[in-house]
This record gives structure tokens, C-alpha cells and sequence, in this order.
């Protein structure tokens, strides 16, 4: 018989947690046992697991004891706490938050781009942010055949990248603004039913948001050239899941659209969604709850012969976290590496 896993998941109750559980069920995950972790506030409610119901435990020094592999999405400083306390119990964990994506000892991994620096781990593996993820899978294939000099991405963010009370609290304010009520932000810093506003993350020295730097630094370490420029503008858009990014690429020399259409066909996690006749592209409805990354929209920047753009939507939760985080476990089982 094959082996069997033994899966923690950290913050099981979460936006990204409860797509962690699906997924393990629907992808046929090698489960042996699985613990439910999340706070104090969930300890002792129940979360239901294929056809079975899981105890929610809040996480302690020996929850970690036995545990072959940890999904964590319970956020950064939880990561920090407990990841290190995992990895000495033996485990190996996949992180979704930032805390140690940036560490050099950390392997940042998108299975379609760099699946080979998992085999450097040494208990902690960073899943990328989210809009990164859905960039890299999509431009990645392209950089293989002429590299990327730069890459200028404006991204449609929804509220699931803020997690499911965000999502719930554009419902709420929605529902309020409909009721004639003014919208009351709460989770968000500001109202989003009916609004956009520039991503909500903590500003950095340059002026650029943190999410706006991980699209920068993030894809530099996963693409592994320290060279490639990335700059972007990160707007939070009020859509309940999915991302979207309208991005442009600066080649070194000009890069035929139809053969970037014919390489993006074929690219791992990638869907191609063009019909140019009836202005059909790819939109956050279609992207949700989908594994592909859908992109569309490729043509040839009039502005420069060397560029071209194209636009992308892909499901936040899914390729942009939990997805992601549940290929990483599969590379590592596929390679021998837990
Ligand atoms: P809980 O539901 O008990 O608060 P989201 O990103 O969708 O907001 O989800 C955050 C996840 O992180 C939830 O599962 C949440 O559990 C969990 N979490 C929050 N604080 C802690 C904590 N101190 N210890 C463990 N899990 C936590």
C-alpha cells in the first residue's frame, strides 16, 4: 500500500483553510490522519472532512508531534510562532503567509516554474503571494523562450485576498448601500461594495505597498534572476474571488503574439481564454473556483516593438494559495523529499 500523510492544516476555519480541506479531498490526497488547527475561538467546533467530522484544536506546543506535513494560512506572526516548533517535531511545512518567503534558507516555490528548489528545504517552504503567483504562471513560459527584461502589472484584486470576513463584509456593505445604509468598513479599511482603493497593505519606505513588493522581490527570487524589473500598481477591486492583472512585458527583442498565444495554449496551469470577435476574456467569474490560470487579451503593445501585453484572471484561493500549497505537498511525496 502507498504511504499516507499525516496532514496538519494551521487555520483549517479560514478563506484559504477551507479550500486547503477541498482540495486534499478532491485531489485524492494521500491523508493519514489530519488535525484541524485554528484559535482558541474555533477549539472544540467541528469542520467536516470527506464525509467525516474533525475536532478544531488550537494550536500548542505538541500539535505538531507525528504531523509529516503542515498547510499553514493562519497569517504571518502564527507562521513565526509555530512553523519553526513544526519543523523541529520533523514536519514540513508549506506557509502561506509572507513571514519567511524573503529567508534564504526558504525555498518560494510555484510548482510550474521552479519545482526544483524544493529538494533544498529544510522544513519551511514559502507559498508566493497570491498576484504573484497568477504572473508567474502565466509569463513564466514566455520568459523561457525570450527572458523578460521587464514587467509592468496593474492587478484587479478581489476581497478574498483579505480573507472570508473581508469577503463576507463587501456582502454586508453591498446589501447596505442596496438598503439605502451607508457601508461600513470594518475588516477593510475602507468601503469596497461599489469602490476600488489601492491595495490596503502597510506602505513601504519607497512608496510602494507591500503587496506591490512582493510582486517585485517575490518573482525575482522564483523566476531566480535578481535582474528581471518588475513594477506595480495593486488595487483592491470590489469582487467577492479572483484576481485579475493587466500586465505588459518588455522583451529584448520583438515577441510574436501569436506565438506567445501558441506557447501560453499548451503552458502548464494555463488556459487560454480569447475570442477577440466578441471581446470574451478572461473575468474573475469564470477564473473562480477553477485550478488554470485563465489569460487572454495578447497583443502587441503599440507603444513599443519590443513589448507585449496581456491580462490574466486567476482564482485567489486556489492557484494564488491553497492550490499551490497542496502541489508543493504533492512535489515534495512526488520526489521523495518528506
Ligand atoms: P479562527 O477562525 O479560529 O479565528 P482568514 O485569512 O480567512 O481570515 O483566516 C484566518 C485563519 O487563521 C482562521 O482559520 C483563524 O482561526 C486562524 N487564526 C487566527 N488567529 C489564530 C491563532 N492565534 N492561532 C491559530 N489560528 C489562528
Amino acid at each position: 500500500m502507498s504511504r499516507k500523510y499525516n496532514v496538519a492544516i494551521l487555520g483549517a476555519t479560514g478563506a484559504v483553510g477551507t479550500e486547503l480541506l477541498a482540495l486534499l479531498e478532491e485531489r485524492n490526497f494521500p491523508v493519514g490522519s489530519l488535525k484541524v488547527l485554528a484559535s482558541e475561538r474555533s477549539a472544540g467546533k467541528t469542520i467536516s472532512f470527506a464525509g467525516k467530522s474533525l475536532i478544531i484544536e488550537a494550536v500548542t506546543e505538541s500539535s505538531f508531534d507525528s504531523v509529516d506535513i503542515v498547510l499553514a494560512s493562519a497569517g504571518g506572526s502564527i507562521s513565526k510562532k509555530w512553523l519553526p516548533i513544526a519543523a523541529k517535531a520533523g514536519a514540513v511545512s508549506i506557509d502561506n503567509s509572507s513571514a519567511f518567503r524573503m529567508h534564504p534558507d526558504v525555498p518560494l516555490i510555484v510548482p510550474e516554474v521552479n519545482p526544483e528548489a524544493a529538494a533544498h528545504h529544510k522544513g519551511i517552504i514559502a507559498n508566493p503571494n497570491c498576484t504573484t503567483i497568477l504572473l508567474n504562471v502565466a509569463v513564466y513560459p514566455l520568459h523561457l523562450v525570450q527572458p523578460i527584461k521587464r514587467i509592468v502589472a496593474s492587478t484587479y484584486q478581489s476581497a478574498s485576498g483579505a480573507g472570508a470576513m473581508a469577503m463576507e463584509e463587501v456582502k454586508i456593505q453591498a446589501q447596505a448601500i442596496l438598503n439605502g445604509e451607508p457601508a461600513v468598513p470594518e475588516i477593510l479599511p475602507y468601503p469596497l461594495a461599489f469602490n476600488l482603493f489601492p491595495h490596503n497593505s502597510p506602505m513601504t519606505d519607497n512608496a510602494y505597498c507591500e503587496e506591490e513588493m512582493k510582486m517585485v522581490n517575490e518573482t525575482r527570487k522564483i523566476f531566480g534572476d535578481p535582474d528581471i524589473r518588475v513594477t506595480a500598481t495593486c488595487v483592491r477591486v470590489p469582487v467577492l474571488r479572483a484576481h485579475s492583472e493587466a500586465i505588459n512585458l518588455e522583451f529584448q527583442h520583438p515577441f510574436n503574439p501569436d506565438k506567445a498565444r501558441e506557447i501560453l495554449a499548451t503552458a502548464p496551469g494555463v488556459k487560454l481564454v480569447e475570442d477577440f470577435s466578441k471581446n470574451y476574456f478572461p473575468m474573475p467569474i469564470d477564473a473562480s473556483g477553477k485550478d488554470d490560470v485563465l489569460v487572454g487579451r495578447i497583443r502587441q503593445d503599440i507603444s513599443h516593438p519590443n513589448c507585449l501585453e496581456l491580462w490574466l484572471c486567476g482564482d485567489q484561493i486556489r492557484k494564488g494559495a491553497a492550490l499551490n500549497a497542496v502541489q508543493i505537498a504533492e512535489l515534495l511525496i512526488a520526489k521523495s523529499l518528506i
